[in-house]
């Protein structure tokens, strides 16, 4: 299984700390943001890793990363050159994938456990994908899924009235027809292609299965979720909890 961190994006819910670099450079705890992408994918034992970001930024996390060698994975990097939402940066991710499955996680997801039971699970499915769903308080900022006992039956991007509290974190597991699936979708009302739209495709095709997350999670993409980005990650020294 292949690894893709998306870690583009304006990161204008942070600025003016965005204004000359990169949200996922941004420290949490006592390591820049990305890194935790990274270790989150090596305990997974993902070594081969993508990472999609800005042309304006590309340097400084080249700069940053390298080949990868030090942190036990094997890292390429891709160009993002215009701004399209979740999905169509995961697009660029098609011939790196090399027909394997893929794992995506978001730049700024910040898990307290390590995501390898998930990708177990995701390894036993002959097909389709897998999301991850967490518990939140203010579920109008998030993906959100409306649920039976077994299935997810809808997500709803960024809900005015949301039905549940769970939100769709931003770890993503997917068979290869992601791309073609992703090939097909129409933008969204803000003009984007939609990462729900993909999930919501693979609920059409009875083929998205889900786990709960253990332990605390958070995005850093806005002042306050950095701080509990901060607090999860500080509070173990940058270590991801077994
Ligand atoms: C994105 C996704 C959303 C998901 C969230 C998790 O939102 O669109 O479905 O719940 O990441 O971090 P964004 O943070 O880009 O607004």
């Amino acid at each position: 299984m292949k690894g893709i961190i998306l870690a583009g994006g304006t990161g204008t819910r942070l600025y003016p700390l965005t204004k000359v670099t990169n949200k996922h450079l941004l420290p949490i705890g006592k390591e820049p943001m990305i890194y935790h992408c990274i270790k989150q994918f090596v305990s997974a034992d993902i070594t081969s890793v993508l990472i999609v970001t800005s042309k304006e930024h590309m340097g400084d996390v080249v700069n940053l990363l390298g080949s990868g060698k030090d942190f036990g994975c094997d890292l390429t990097y891709k160009v993002q050159e215009t701004a399209g939402g979740i999905a169509h940066a995961l697009y660029l991710a098609k011939d790196f994938s090399n027909g394997e499955k893929i794992a995506v996680i978001l730049g700024d997801n910040v898990f307290e456990y390590s995501i390898k039971p998930y990708k177990d699970n995701f390894l036993k499915q002959n097909n389709g994908a897998r999301v991850l769903l967490k518990e939140v308080g203010d579920p109008e900022r998030y993906g959100i899924a409306a649920l039976d006992e077994q299935h997810i039956l809808e997500i709803e991007e960024k809900p005015c009235n949301p039905k549940t509290n769970f939100a769709v974190v931003g770890m993503y597991f997917y068979d290869n027809k992601v791309f073609e699936i992703i090939k097909n979708l129409k933008p969204s009302k803000r003009g984007e292609l939609e990462i729900t739209s993909v999930n919501n495709a693979y609920i059409e095709l009875n083929q998205l299965e889900y786990d709960i997350v253990k332990g605390r999670w958070t995005d850093a993409g806005t002042f306050e979720s950095m701080i509990e980005a901060n607090e999860i990650l500080f509070s173990n020294n940058n270590e991801i909890l077994k």
